[in-house]
């Protein structure tokens, strides 16, 4: 037969991680069945893996995933107690593999899920925006470089011409591939910074003020970060695409999480030029750890979106589709703290029954 094969890097993470990524993997591949076949290559990574060979991912592993995967489908990993001796989290991976394959574009869309209750004021009407966060440097270039003694401790915040024009550059494309806010379906690039205060958010700015106009389709927009956090909240549907540094996009993006209805819900991919992997953004939750309680939709919408990055956009688009329609219709609920009252593999399962 002649379907198109993909080789998918897995790494199935910590806490609720495998659970989560076995669920994804059942629906990825019924909804690429009779277009394509996905070979799965499981890679350990994170923290059980640092616990046992003193680094969260082994050199030969990054490189496949970097030169031999066509994506990498990874699951939460991290565990409070496995630390390094300054402090910080052992298992963590995002500096490994963010920084090692170069993925400098990490895409967190922010959509509302109909049928899924929020903390927003019922009159606001759909979210429906994606955060494009710097993934190679700003503050974060500094894990595991801080200076420091008991006394002081310093981390530097980095930005680099190159590295803000290729991320600003993708947050327009996007911008162009998207339909518009949702409010009054304008397309636009909002800039989050804190240009007042910071010099190399200024700097940030600039760059973006100087690429702007080579997009004269894409309104551009402004935000001071703290600005943007409220009006995530407050007028949300004006947003469409919003670009801005590392630990700016790790703070909203999870701001944005809870006003769709919490982080259960959120899928991320880390897309570079020639490598990328998808992840939910929240943690390993070890206190749910086998107990096939947490909620899979996030890591389900990741694989959704590496399905679309591989070019699959027909069963892409039929994951999110199954999964807007168990919310829509009832079939699948919420706890109060996010969780599905049906357990993890119902969710899979009735997700999967809808695909075709
Ligand atoms: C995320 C996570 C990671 C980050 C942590 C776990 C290192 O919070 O992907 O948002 O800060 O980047
Ligand atoms: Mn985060």
């Amino acid at each position: 037969m002649g379907l198109p094969r993909f080789r998918i890097g897995v790494i199935e993470g910590d806490g609720i991680g495998p659970e989560l990524v076995e669920a994804a993997l059942t629906v990825a591949s019924a909804a690429v069945e009779g277009e394509a076949v996905l070979a799965y290559h499981q890679e350990a990574g994170g923290a059980k893996t640092y616990a046992e060979t003193g680094e969260p991912l082994s050199a030969a592993a990054l490189e496949r995933i970097r030169s031999e995967y066509d994506a990498t489908l990874k699951g939460p990993v991290g565990l409070p107690t496995v630390r390094k001796p300054d402090g910080t989290e052992g298992g963590l991976l995002g500096g490994v593999l963010r920084g090692g394959l170069d993925a400098y574009a990490n895409v967190r869309p922010i959509a509302s899920v109909p049928g899924v209750r929020t903390p927003m004021r019922p009159d606001l009407g759909p979210i429906d925006y994606v955060i494009v966060r710097e993934n190679t440097e700003g503050l974060y270039l500094s894990r595991g470089l801080g200076v420091g003694n008991d006394h002081a401790s310093a981390d530097h915040l980095m930005m680099t011409r190159h590295g803000v024009e290729r991320v600003v550059h993708r947050a327009f494309g996007l911008a162009r591939a998207r339909t518009g806010a949702p409010a009054d379906r304008v397309r636009r690039v909002t800039c989050v910074d804190k240009s007042n205060v910071i010099r190399s958010y200024a700097f940030f700015r600039r760059i973006f003020t100087e690429i702007a106009p080579e997009y004269p389709d894409i309104e551009t927009d402004f935000r001071y970060a703290d600005a943007a956090g409220h009006d995530l909240v407050h007028d949300p549907g004006h947003f469409d695409v919003l670009v801005m540094e590392n630990f700016l996009g790790d703070i909203l993006s999870d701001v944005g999480a809870a006003t769709i209805g919490g982080l259960g819900l959120c899928p991320s991919g880390n897309i570079g030029d020639t490598s990328a992997y998808f992840e939910p953004i929240h943690g390993s939750a070890p206190d749910l750890a086998g107990q096939d309680r947490a909620n899979p939709v996030s890591q389900l919408l990741s694989a959704a979106m590496m399905l679309d990055h591989l070019g699959l956009a027909g069963p892409a688009g039929r994951v999110r589709r199954a999964v807007r329609e168990v919310f829509a219709g009832g079939e699948v609920t919420l706890d109060a703290r996010g969780r599905p009252t049906c357990g993890t593999r119902a969710v899979a399962e009735r997700v999967r029954k809808r695909l075709v």
